[in-house]
């Protein structure tokens, strides 16, 4: 039998609050993400509403998806976004070079993307054309944006048919632009951010909460320069981090691995933990009144794309071993929540690990997804700390605590602590200290499947989803969780 594991939930040291933006999604021209997945355009056969695909509009609606990063990625740094307003049938056609080399025409373009986030309630996160654009297309699209004022490009927003500025606050000034974002310096990169962020102007109320593009997994020199340089200009400094075997050959199956792989991937995600927390040691040092934000606004699993998919469309699936990705990865975010305060998984149909994925008409919802809905309650809530003890998996010479955990109190006083076992054979007892919080009834919801590999496809759309979980009984101190092997469970109090 596994030795119990213990968790304390120190609620007197409770000080953060978890930003909803943490669970803030990503969407790219590229693949079936927009086209197809996001879109379909009014005179689809396929159900939608103005356009917009009903069945991912309702299950994104239903997400209360805080966040949405857009138009790249990649994508973002050869975008000119001129090319996407105006008459439909009027838009400029371009290849997109970095996704398949597909002809992207344009039809969904700003106020696609805008309107797509007011019908859906979450805040837009645009990423600006630094590598290939110009100052002035940068500075120009903000004011065509969010000016409400008499100038030419509010003015040609009217003529578009959208009056009323739209609110914009996260602006991305560039996207990995060490590599394909214009293969920059950090130091050459800092010089570029500071000119290009000059004309990006907060027009009326609208103020732009600027974030200059970070650095990829250990990159910390990236940030140190980006701090020491310019961190008088921005508000944020951005974080990719994917958990991924490499950029070069096979990435490996999304569907089939061994349990060694399973254990590579536990391990490999959980070490976005120490990652995070150099690039905050680093942030430290230049910014100990915290006033600049991490944002991990690319994170999640990349695979190999699935056999007889369209090259460089990222298309995946998407199994309990991801599921597991993202809830370890939530709970990591939410326990830095004092200085990261977004992150966006990539990304949200149909690409990486998306949310959900589509095939012409028909739509499933990935075990991911689950995920997302199971941890809302953590979106603004305050971050109780907490420490659990308990048996570690290993890989090599890298380690995961079995069991992963977080809890948050809501404003209404309600708690949700959310639970993975990662470890795929072993249920887990969970002995929660709860002494320093009033609980009198719980509930719980619990995400398992057969196997660690399990799926949901477009014919079996349930073979993993979210059931009433029982395991959880009060106790004069707290709680005993009995965790099943490979479950999520989210107990709310
Ligand atoms: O999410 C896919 C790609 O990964 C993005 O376009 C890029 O920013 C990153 O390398």
């Amino acid at each position: 039998a596994q030795t119990p594991v213990k968790v304390s939930i120190h609620a007197d040291q409770a000080k953060n609050k978890i930003s909803k933006e943490i669970y803030g999604q990503f969407s790219e021209h590229l693949g079936t993400c927009i086209y197809g997945g996001l879109w379909v355009g009014e005179n689809s056969p396929i159900p939608n509403i103005k356009g917009y695909r009903t069945d991912v509009f309702n299950a994104l609606k239903d997400l209360q998806v805080p966040v949405m990063r857009w138009p790249g990625g990649c994508f973002a740094d050869e975008y000119h976004w001129m090319d996407g307003i105006g008459p439909k049938e009027k838009r400029a056609k371009m290849v997109n070079n970095n996704w398949g080399g597909v002809v992207e025409d344009n039809s969904f373009g700003t106020h696609e993307f805008l309107n797509l986030c007011e019908m859906l309630g979450c805040e837009p996160y645009i990423s600006g054309n630094v590598g290939s654009g110009s100052v002035e297309e940068m500075a120009k699209w903000v004011e065509y944006m969010t000016s409400d004022g008499e100038s030419p490009m509010a003015n040609l927003r009217r003529q578009n048919g959208r009056e009323k500025p739209w609110n914009v606050k996260f602006f991305g000034v560039g996207n990995e632009s060490w590599g394909c974002g214009g293969n920059m310096t950090a130091d050459y990169y800092s010089d570029i951010y500071r000119r290009y962020s000059t004309y990006c102007r907060d027009f009326g109320s609208n103020h732009l909460y600027k974030i200059a593009s970070g650095a990829s997994d250990y990159d910390y020199n990236w940030t140190d320069v980006l701090m020491k340089k310019i961190g008088d200009k921005m508000k944020a400094v951005s974080l990719h981090y994917y958990t991924c075997k490499g950029w070069s050959g096979s990435k490996g199956s999304a569907t089939k691995f061994t349990p060694e792989e399973y254990l590579w991937t536990v391990t490999k995600a959980a070490e976005i933990e120490d990652v995070i927390k150099k690039h905050i040691a680093i942030m430290d040092k230049y910014d100990p009144k915290n006033k600049i934000d991490l944002l991990v606004d690319e994170w999640g699993t990349w695979w190999d794309q699935e056999p007889g998919s369209h090259p460089g469309f990222l298309y995946q699936q998407n199994t309990m071993r991801d599921a597991m990705v993202a809830a370890l990865s939530l709970n990591i975010f939410n326990k830095y929540s004092e200085r990261v305060k977004m992150a966006n998984i990539a990304q949200v149909v149909n690409v990486l690990q998306a949310m959900i994925l589509t095939d012409g008409p028909k739509m499933v919802l990935t075990p991911t997804y689950y995920v997302f809905k199971m941890y809302k309650g953590h979106m603004d809530a305050t971050e109780l700390p907490l420490d659990v003890q308990c048996a570690e998996l290993t890989y090599n010479d890298k380690k995961v605590p079995a069991v992963s955990v977080s809890a948050s109190k809501n404003a209404k006083g309600g708690i949700l602590i959310t639970m993975a076992n990662l470890d795929k054979d072993n249920a887990q007892t969970v002995d929660v200290d709860l002494s320093n919080l009033k609980v009198s009834k719980v509930s719980g919801t619990i995400l398992t499947g057969k196997g660690i590999d399990s799926y949901n496809t477009f014919d079996k759309p349930d073979e993993v989803k979210p059931a009433e979980f029982k395991g959880a009984k009060l106790t004069k101190t707290g709680m005993i969780v009995t965790l099943p092997a490979k479950s999520i469970v989210a107990l709310e109090m």
